[in-house]
């Protein structure tokens, strides 16, 4: 028997949210499946036209940005610089429809894709804390 003290320590992870969502492969999945509910769900019809045509950019900035926001890799600091999310949204004007509209396909991929409640009710308050951050009108 080991002394106490030398006793291997299960310490939590240093980014829990990143590991519990499953980290990368899930969370590209979760991104993929945001846009593709952004180009379908009618409600979502104003804000997708605020974006370019091409969503590969937007969902490389999204997965990059998340993955530090979850406490994994932080990619979008390392390649972009550090996330300026209030200034880059200004030059769209943001109000609570579309917030909420933004929010509606973002809960509905989280609601397909996380199965554990607890962290799909975590992630969704976060999200919509940050979606309410960025409203600008
Ligand atoms: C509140 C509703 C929101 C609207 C209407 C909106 C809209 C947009 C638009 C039009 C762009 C520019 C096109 C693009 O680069 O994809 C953009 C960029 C981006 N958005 Fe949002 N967004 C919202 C909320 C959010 C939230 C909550 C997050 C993060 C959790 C987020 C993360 C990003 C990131 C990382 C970029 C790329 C920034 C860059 O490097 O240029 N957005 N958003």
């Amino acid at each position: 028997m080991l002394p106490v003290d030398l006793l291997p320590i299960a310490a939590p992870p240093a980014n829990p949210h990143y590991h519990q969502l499953g980290g990368a492969a899930a969370l590209q999945r979760l991104v993929e499946r945001f846009y593709q509910l952004m180009d379908q769900l009618p409600q979502a019809h104003a804000i997708r036209a605020m974006h370019p045509a091409d969503l590969t950019p937007s969902r490389e900035r999204l997965f990059m940005f998340l993955s530090g926001w979850l406490g994994g890799p932080p990619l979008y600091a390392e390649r972009i610089g550090p996330p300026r999310l209030r200034r880059d949204h200004m030059a769209f004007a943001i109000d609570s429809a579309a917030r909420d509209a933004w929010m509606a396909c973002m809960t509905q991929a989280l609601a397909e894709q996380v199965e554990d409640e607890t962290l799909r009710a975590q992630l969704g308050a976060a999200l919509f804390k940050t979606a309410d951050f960025l409203c600008n009108q």
